[in-house]
């Protein structure tokens, strides 16, 4: 098998929990084969490889890890997002807009647009990526949307319960019970996770319990769309049914934090429930911050992620959400960073993605900077110099 030594590596993040949470090491280098790392050490004692690629005394990262994402879909709403830049309120409504255009889209025309969101994810340095459904809202829209997801990503997330579509405004029991039955068995072969909107609006809390576990009874993990618009019963319902993550998480009582806290295992734990922040979607919807830090001080594990989708935030960067992690949510560039790899990873349950140790997948980014610092330091910034991914420059 081939080999590719990484070298003159000015500063290696591995988060290795050793050396502080990113496990940095200094004048480094790192041998990838077979689309795993082989070996991690000292710039001086590198082995010999087939190839080379110089890092130049460059920061290397983990390949991002954006465990929420919704990439399926057609059309675009700048008109709503301009109408929000103008005072008016972000309600979740606008998913019936979107909802209509990826009905009425082609299989090749949602392909595309998963495509190319999915391309400039991977030219930010998004190395893994979670991509959900949940604007088909019918048996064979939300199963073809998982099924065009799942040539992307393992990582495929059913979100047939994220809001009533219209034909079921007056009767929204009928339809959580055909989310709960046909629907979901349509959807699961192509889905790893099953995931609600629990949210005045969208689902109550029996609603969404009994999303959770219909999904739960055919082996999909478990995730939540919880406490994003206003305090609930999301954040709570998710810890009770051991889910990898509960996302958005902007409004928390200290009960919701306690419950958090309350899963934090030792590193690698399978059983935390991450808290998983989508900091793109209070930009786009001008809405107030997650509080990262009273999470991190609590014991709570944190990941970040973009939550890229047309309406909310429609952004794939998630060099941008460690920005705004770092400027608005309380959190150090090195919590963010770790979030943004390493948490994500958590988020999703994997361990062989978001850092770089032995055995590790071959995902990483050579930064044009000296330091994982310079990500929140220079916003705006492309910063992302070379991606490898399985090992492959891409
Ligand atoms: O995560 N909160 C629900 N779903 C998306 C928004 C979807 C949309 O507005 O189209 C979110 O923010
Ligand atoms: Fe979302």
């Amino acid at each position: 098998m081939s080999t590719l030594l990484v070298d003159d590596i000015g500063e290696l993040v591995t988060n290795d929990g050793t050396d502080g949470p990113l496990g940095i090491r200094r004048d480094a280098a790192l041998l990838v084969e077979g689309g795993r790392v082989a070996w991690v050490g000292s710039a001086a004692d590198a082995p010999a490889a087939d190839r080379r690629i110089d890092a130049g005394g460059a920061a290397v990262l983990p390949g991002f890890v954006d465990s929420h994402a919704h990439l399926v879909f057609a059309g675009d709403r700048a008109a709503e997002f301009a109408a929000r830049m103008a005072g008016q309120a972000y309600t979740g409504g606008g998913i019936r807009t979107t909802v209509g255009a990826t009905r009425a889209a082609s299989d090749a025309q949602l392909r595309a647009t998963v495509g190319r969101l999915r391309d400039e994810a991977l030219r930010q340095g998004t190395t893994t990526i979670e991509i959900k459904s949940g604007y088909g809202l019918t048996v064979a829209d939300e199963a073809r949307s998982l099924r065009i997801a799942a040539e992307s990503t393992t990582e495929t997330t059913f979100l047939g319960a994220h809001v009533v579509p219209a034909e079921y405004a007056d009767r929204p029991d009928d339809y959580v019970e055909l989310v709960c039955g046909p629907m979901v068995r349509a959807a699961a072969p192509y889905a790893r996770w099953i995931d609600v909107f629990c949210e005045r609006g969208a689902f109550d809390a029996d609603q969404a319990r009994a999303v959770l576990t219909s999904g739960q009874a055919l082996g999909l993990g478990v995730r939540v769309h919880a406490n994003q618009l206003g305090p609930g019963p999301g954040v709570r319902l998710g810890v009770e049914a051991g889910a990898a993550s509960v996302d958005h998480c902007t409004h928390l009582d200290d009960a919701d934090v306690d419950a958090l806290a309350g899963t934090a295992g030792p590193d690698g734990s399978g059983t935390t429930t991450v808290a998983t922040l989508l900091p793109g979607a209070e930009f786009s919807t001008r809405s107030p911050y997650p509080d990262a830090r009273r999470l991190i001080d609590a014991g709570v594990t944190v990941a970040l992620a973009t939550d890229c989708n047309p309406g909310s935030s429609y952004t794939s960067s998630m060099a941008f959400c460690i920005a705004l992690a770092v400027r608005e949510m309380g959190m150090t560039p090195a919590e963010a960073v770790w979030a943004a790899t390493a948490g994500g990873a958590r988020a999703l349950r994997r361990d062989d993605v978001g850092r770089l140790r032995v055995g590790s997948r071959a995902d990483l980014v050579i930064l044009d900077a000296p330091s994982h610092l310079h990500l929140a330091y220079r916003p705006g910034v492309p910063l992302i110099r070379k991606v490898l991914h399985d090992g492959v420059p891409r």
